[in-house]
């Protein structure tokens, strides 16, 4: 797919629903496509759509090491439910071994140099894995998640990854979210309903408080332009 093509198909689906933003790229990428799932409340919404569009399509998880308790429940939960089988994806043992063993157990929370290493090697690491033969990555981002996203589109070009990414939610708002999980009874992570909108990791992660910017709770140290975890820069 070309990066014109990429340009045209963002247009052409700008005001698609979902469903048919999903359909119309898993026929067209087949098994070279993958639902990215970090069971936010988002990635549920998608992985109900992307099982009753094609249950075979494969729907992957990073395990950090360091989740919540509740997400491990959800994701249990998930796949029962849908009867699939959510991969999920570990770091390196002697990579995290390494970092943990010279830097601390807790190592982010000392330096954003430290907290990206982390992330490195606790997701963007096992990402690149789950990349491999992969042509497409179905995401749940949202352009009103934070000022890091505003521009997300449909479709869009993964430079750093080299994949075409599917944003099926790039034109939601928190709200369509929520009215989509009630009326079709998805599961989702209990934490949600404590203040927790965004979800990672959990020393990573706190609630927020009303009024707050939705990813406020994502490491809430560090600066807002500059949060991401290095899963969506451009
Ligand atoms: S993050 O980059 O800050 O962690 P966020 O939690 O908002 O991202 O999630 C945005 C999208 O990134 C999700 O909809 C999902 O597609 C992908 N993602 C984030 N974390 C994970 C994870 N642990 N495993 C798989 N995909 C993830
Ligand atoms: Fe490490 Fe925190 Fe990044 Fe999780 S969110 S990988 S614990 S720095």
């Amino acid at each position: 797919m070309t990066r014109e093509e990429i340009k045209d198909l963002a247009v052409r689906f700008k005001d698609s629903t979902p469903k048919e933003i999903i359909t119309y790229f898993i026929e067209r990428f087949g098994d070279k496509i993958a639902l990215s799932s970090s069971l936010g409340a988002e990635d549920q919404v998608l992985t109900e759509m992307v099982v009753n569009i094609d249950p075979g399509t494969t729907v992957f998880t990073l395990d950090t090491g360091r989740l919540f308790p509740e997400t491990y429940d959800l994701i249990d939960r998930t796949s029962k439910k849908y009867k699939i089988k959510i991969k999920v994806y570990f770091p390196d043992h002697a990579e995290v071994e390494e970092m943990v063993n010279t830097k601390g157990i807790n190592l982010f929370y000392d330096s954003i140099e430290n907290r990206k290493e982390c992330c490195q090697k606790r997701k963007l690491d096992p990402l690149k894995r789950a990349f491999s033969g992969l042509d497409a990555w179905i995401c749940g981002l949202r352009a009103d998640q934070s000022v890091t996203r505003k521009d997300v589109q449909v479709v869009e070009w993964d430079e750093v990854n080299g994949l075409v990414k599917i944003n099926p939610l790039a034109y939601w708002s928190e709200q369509d979210v929520w009215d989509y999980i009630n009326e079709y009874k998805i599961p989702y992570n209990p934490l949600h309903d404590k203040g927790f909108p965004s979800i990672g990791c959990l020393p990573c992660t706190r609630a927020v408080m009303e009024g707050e910017d939705i990813r406020a709770g994502r490491w809430w140290w560090e600066n807002p332009d500059t949060k991401e975890c290095g899963l969506h820069k451009k």
